[in-house]
C-alpha cells in the first residue's frame, strides 16, 4: 500500500508506523488520519507481525498536535465530527487492537500527538520529549481521547493541572507520573522499543491479545472488567498457544509460538 504521510517497514516481526510531515512536525491532518488507520488496520492483520512500533520523524517531534490549519474554520458540528472520526478511525482503534503497539515518543507530543501515543499500549520516550495537552490554549479542549486517558495514566489531578495550563512536562516527568515507561537517549529510542518488542514476543500472540483487552475492559463504561478477565482466561484454555506453552515448560524447552 502507497502512504504519503507516513512511511512502514517490517522487519524482525516488528512494523515500525512512522509519521512523516517533518515541516509540519508531523501534524495529524485528515490524510494522516486516513493513513495510519490503513496502516494499523494492515500491520493487525498480517501474521507475520508482533508487535507495532509508532514514532514520528526527524529529532523534534513525535506530532506536534491535530494540524490546526484545517480545523480553525470549523463549527460546532464539524468540530464533533472530527473527533469522533478520529477516535474511532485511529485512537480508539489502536487502543483496542490486537497486535501491542509501542509508542517511540521522539520529542514533541503536543495535543493529539500526546493523544495518540497515549492511544498506544505503552510509551517510551527520548530525553528530550516535551509532552502536554495546549488545547485549551487554542479555545478548545482535547478530543482524540486526552481528557480521559490522560486522567488514567497519571491521575485526575495532574491531568487537571496539566490540561488547565496547557503546559508542557519534560520526558523525565512524564516518566515520574506513569505517562512513559522509559526515558532513553535519542539515539536508543527505536533499539529500547524493539528490544522491549523482541520479549514481547517471545510470548503468546494469543494469550497477549486476551491481555489487552482484559486491561483495557477496567477502562471501558458499564463493563465488568473481571468477567471479561474471566471469559478471557478461559478462552485462553482453547487456543494452540496453551497447549504449546503449558507443554514447553513441562517439556523444560522454550515455547515455540
Ligand atoms: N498544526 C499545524 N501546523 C503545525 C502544528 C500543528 N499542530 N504544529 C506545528 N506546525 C507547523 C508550524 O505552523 C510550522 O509550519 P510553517 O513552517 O509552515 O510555518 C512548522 O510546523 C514548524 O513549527 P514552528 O512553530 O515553527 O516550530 P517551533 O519550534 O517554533 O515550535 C511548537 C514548536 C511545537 C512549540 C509549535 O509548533 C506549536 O506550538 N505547535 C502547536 C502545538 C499545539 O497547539 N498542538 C495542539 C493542536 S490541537
Amino acid at each position: 500500500m502507497s502512504y504519503h504521510n507516513i512511511l512502514v517497514s517490517k522487519e524482525h516481526n516488528i512494523a515500525t508506523i512512522t509519521i512523516n510531515r517533518p515541516s509540519k512536525l508531523n501534524a495529524l491532518n485528515r490524510a494522516t488520519i486516513d493513513e495510519l488507520h490503513r496502516a494499523f488496520e494492515e500491520a493487525n492483520t498480517d501474521s507475520d507481525v508482533k508487535v507495532i512500533i509508532l514514532t514520528g520523524s526527524g529529532e523534534k517531534a513525535f506530532v506536534a498536535g491535530a494540524d490546526i490549519s484545517e480545523f480553525a474554520d470549523f463549527d460546532v458540528k464539524e468540530g464533533a465530527k472530527l473527533a469522533k472520526m478520529g477516535q474511532e478511525l485511529v485512537f480508539d482503534f489502536i487502543e483496542n487492537l490486537s497486535t501491542p503497539v509501542i509508542a517511540a515518543v521522539n520529542g514533541f507530543a503536543l495535543g493529539g500527538g500526546l493523544e495518540l501515543a497515549m492511544a498506544c499500549h505503552f510509551r517510551i520516550a527520548s530525553d528530550n520529549a516535551k509532552m502536554g495537552l495546549p488545547e485549551v490554549s487554542l479555545g478548545v479542549i482535547p478530543g482524540y481521547g486526552g481528557t480521559q486517558r490522560l486522567s488514567q495514566l497519571m491521575g485526575k489531578g495532574r491531568a487537571m493541572e496539566l490540561i488547565m495550563t496547557a503546559g508542557m512536562i519534560s520526558a523525565e516527568q512524564a516518566a515520574l507520573s506513569g505517562l512513559v515507561n522509559h526515558v532513553t537517549s535519542m539515539e536508543d529510542l527505536l533499539p529500547m522499543a524493539q528490544k522491549i518488542a523482541s520479549k514481547i514476543m517471545r510470548n503468546s500472540p494469543n494469550a497477549i491479545a486476551a491481555a489487552i483487552k482484559a486491561v483495557n475492559a477496567n477502562f471501558k463504561d458499564g463493563v465488568n472488567g473481571y468477567e471479561v478477565e474471566v471469559t478471557e482466561f478461559g478462552n485462553c484454555f482453547g487456543t494452540d498457544d496453551f497447549i504449546e506453552g503449558t507443554t514447553a515448560f513441562l517439556e523444560k524447552r522454550k515455547a515455540n509460538f
